[in-house]
């Protein structure tokens, strides 16, 4: 895998130029790191599902420059148009009904009649979006089921073949995924995956309203990110609040914010518990730990708070501790 650095000269025509000849390069987005093809190109899509290992069932989102380009695939209602105008370029997905004339294939969003849209504001990405004017289909660019990259050496210690190129824009700012929000026919919302952009912000803007529990869409077998075990690391992970009473020595302790006197084995998410810089450095943390031999299990603080992107850190640590079935 070649390292397209962001700020070289030629280096987003290269990555443009790859993308339109069918291969996958990994890019930065405000989120995480994605795993991007040609969305029009079945052949390049099909090859994101066989570099993952991720099951066809499993729909990816579509990555577009701008709204026009969306609503040619999708059908935009006034409900989403408002989302759209108040978020994009941002860290959200759009659930949205395909048109019945979309070009996206069928395989894109695994055979579902909605289709998951995202205008994504890290200025590389949107760059390339504008620079290729190709639909990008992007999911996580990790293997399934392990935790999503966040950094362009994550991509590279994890992805062994099939990826051409990553192209380099340092850490991504969120570092969890996008939140998606399905908009259903009747024009109200629903939080299938928390992540930066809270469900609050969304449901403070006027016009805006939550739907039911139930997903409208009784199409929809699995939504990996959504499967109750994900985002794990190979070591076990334990969630503790207050104190770790039963970490044992070769444990590794992380805290949300940096205790007092540290002791050996002791990390932190952030300095003083900021909940946007726990977020931006869980994945990154994990994979640190993650690699390091002298370390047995990783016990993990959880937030007690729900608010903002907390609720996000929760339900990734709440995945990443669960074992598979
Ligand atoms: O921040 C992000 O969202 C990153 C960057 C690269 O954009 N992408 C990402 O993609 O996290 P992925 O594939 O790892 O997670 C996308 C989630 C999956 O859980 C998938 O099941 C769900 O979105 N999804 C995609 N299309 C859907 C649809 N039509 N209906 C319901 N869920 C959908
Ligand atoms: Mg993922």
């Amino acid at each position: 895998m070649h390292r397209l650095r962001g700020g070289d000269a030629g280096a987003l025509k290269a990555a443009a130029d790859l993308l339109q000849r069918g291969e996958l390069v990994a890019v930065p987005t405000e989120t995480v790191y994605g795993l991007a093809a040609h969305a029009r190109d079945e052949v390049a899509v099909r090859s994101i599902f066989t570099v993952k290992g991720r099951p066809l069932l499993d729909p990816l989102i579509v990555h577009f420059a701008s709204l026009e380009q969306v609503s040619q695939v999708c059908e935009v209602s006034s409900a989403s148009q408002l989302l759209a105008d108040r978020f994009w370029p941002g860290p959200l997905t759009l659930v949205l009904p395909r048109k019945a004339d979309c070009p996206i294939p069928d395989l894109v969003s695994a055979g579902k009649p909605t289709l998951a849209v995202r205008i994504p504001a890290h200025p590389l990405f949107r760059q390339l979006l504008q620079e290729s004017q190709l639909p990008l289909a992007a999911p996580s660019a990790n293997p399934f089921g392990y935790i999503s990259p966040t950094r362009p050496e994550h991509v590279e210690d994890s992805l062994k073949t099939g990826v051409a190129a990553v192209l380099d824009g340092g850490p991504c700012e969120h570092g969890v995924e996008s939140t998606i929000i399905e908009v259903t026919a009747e024009g109200r919302v629903r939080l299938l995956r928390p992540g930066p952009l809270s469900l609050e912000s969304i449901l403070a803007l006027p016009g805006i309203e939550e739907a039911g529990a139930e997903p409208l869409d009784d199409t929809a077998p699995v939504a990996p990110g959504m499967l109750k075990s994900h985002y794990r690391p190979s070591k076990g992970i334990l969630l503790f609040t207050g104190s770790p009473t039963n970490a044992a020595p070769g444990d590794a302790v992380v805290f949300l914010a940096r205790p007092e006197n540290p002791a050996a084995h002791q990390f932190w998410l952030s300095e003083r518990g900021d909940e946007g810089e726990i977020a931006h450095n869980l994945f990154h943390l994990l994979r640190q730990l993650d690699g390091m031999a002298e370390i047995a299990r990783v016990y993990v603080e959880m937030p007690e708070s729900n608010a903002g992107v907390l609720k996000a850190v929760r339900d990734r640590l709440n995945r990443a501790a669960t074992p598979p079935d």
